[in-house]
C-alpha cells in the first residue's frame, strides 16, 4: 500500500448516515452509478436514480426506504477530510420478506449491498473498515452472519471480500446483471 493510502485509512471516519444527510447520500450514489467500474456491481441505473424525487432520498437516508429489497437498512459512510469517499449498506431482512430477485427470504438475515469506494481511495483499507462496521451493526441486530451477492466477473470486489473474511457459500445464480455468487462471513 502507498503511504498516502495508509494515511487516508488513518483519518477516515466511519459513521452511519442520518436523515439530514440525504443530499450527500444522493450525490454519492449518483457518483457510484456513473462510475464505469460499477457496471457489474449495482442493479440500479444512473438514469433511474437521478430521476428520483428528493423525498426518495430523504426516506433512503432515514433508514431503509428506497432499497431494492425491502427490510430495514443502515447505510455507513467513510468520511475523509469532510468528503464522503465510500459507503456500504446493511439490509436486515425478516423471514418472508421478498429479496431483490423477488424470492422469499428464508430466515432473518443481514445482507451487505451498495458497496462502493471512490476510485481515489481504493486500496486504502477503507473498504475493510466499512465492512467491519457493517458486521458490527449486524451483530447488534442479533445476527451471526453477513451475506452478500457479487458478480462472478467482479474480481476486485471478490478479492476485497475475501480479505475481509467472506467465503463463497456455494450458491450461484443469474440475476439482472448476470451470473452472481453468494459470499458470507461471521459477524
Ligand atoms: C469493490 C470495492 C469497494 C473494493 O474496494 P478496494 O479499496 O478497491 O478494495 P481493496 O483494495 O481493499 O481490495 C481489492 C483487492 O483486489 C485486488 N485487485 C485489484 N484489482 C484487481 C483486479 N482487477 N482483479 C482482481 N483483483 C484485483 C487487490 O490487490 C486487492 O487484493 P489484496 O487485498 O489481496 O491485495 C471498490 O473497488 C469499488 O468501489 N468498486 C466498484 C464498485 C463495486 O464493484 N462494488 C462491489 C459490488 S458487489
Amino acid at each position: 500500500m502507498e503511504a498516502s493510502a495508509q494515511r487516508t485509512q488513518a483519518v477516515a471516519e466511519i459513521r452511519r448516515v442520518t436523515a439530514d444527510d440525504w443530499q450527500r447520500v444522493r450525490d454519492l450514489r449518483l457518483a457510484a452509478l456513473r462510475d464505469p467500474d460499477t457496471a457489474v456491481a449495482f442493479l440500479d441505473t444512473y438514469e433511474h436514480a437521478a430521476s428520483q424525487p428528493d423525498e426518495f432520498w430523504r426516506r433512503r437516508a432515514a433508514g431503509a426506504v428506497g432499497s431494492a429489497a425491502g427490510g430495514d437498512a443502515a447505510q455507513l459512510v467513510a468520511v475523509v477530510d469532510g468528503e464522503w469517499v465510500g459507503t456500504v449498506t446493511v439490509l436486515v431482512q425478516d423471514a418472508g420478506d421478498t429479496d431483490h430477485l423477488g424470492l422469499p427470504v428464508p430466515e432473518r438475515r443481514a445482507t451487505l449491498v451498495g458497496v462502493y469506494l471512490r476510485p481515489t481511495h481504493r486500496g486504502s483499507g477503507i473498504t475493510a473498515r466499512l465492512i467491519d462496521a457493517a458486521a458490527a451493526y449486524a451483530a447488534e441486530q442479533g445476527l451471526t452472519e453477513l451475506t452478500l451477492d457479487v458478480h462472478q466477473d467482479n474480481a476486485r470486489a471478490q478479492a476485497a471480500y475475501r480479505r475481509s473474511g467472506f467465503v463463497p457459500t456455494g450458491r450461484e445464480f443469474t440475476g439482472p446483471i448476470g451470473p452472481e455468487l453468494e459470499m458470507a462471513r461471521p459477524v
